[in-house]
């Protein structure tokens, strides 16, 4: 496995955040998804006029990830201006759990540097999975 240094991937999180298109809430997100190989994936949260169609920023690095042929994703940042750092919404778990697996480590993040590290599973234990299909 190929590694990021963690302060690497937050840095790529954190510029990220900076296209966050978010008029209505003025909340940015940034987060970045890592493949085992190495390769980044970053998303910033999109927001839309009918609010229910906003993008989460880590929903936006999944898909750019899953639609250019990456399949082995290891590791996800949040980041967020946020006293502490950022949980992902129930959505974003849900989505997490799904393409990066329950042993995918997931890092929330603020820009005052603190961070949490934890499992896909930790963050969303019970989940529903392909298992009960
Ligand atoms: N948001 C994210 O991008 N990721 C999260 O994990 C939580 C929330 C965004 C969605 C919306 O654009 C804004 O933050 C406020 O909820």
């Amino acid at each position: 496995m190929n590694q990021i240094d963690l302060a690497e991937l937050i840095d790529a999180a954190r510029d990220a955040r900076c296209f966050a298109y978010a008029p209505y809430s003025n909340f940015a997100v940034g987060a970045v998804v890592e493949s085992r190989t190495g390769e980044l994936f970053t998303g910033c949260n999109v927001e839309n006029a009918s609010y229910g169609l906003t993008l989460c920023a880590e929903r936006v690095a999944l898909v750019k990830a899953l639609s250019t042929g990456a399949r082995d994703l290891v590791r996800v940042v949040v980041i967020a201006d946020t006293d502490r750092p950022i949980p992902p919404c129930g959505a974003c778990r849900q989505m997490i759990h799904e393409l990066m697996g329950p042993d995918s480590v997931v890092v929330l993040a603020n820009l005052t540097g603190e961070r949490i590290v934890m499992t896909a599973s930790e963050l969303l234990p019970a989940a529903f999975d392909r298992n009960y299909l």
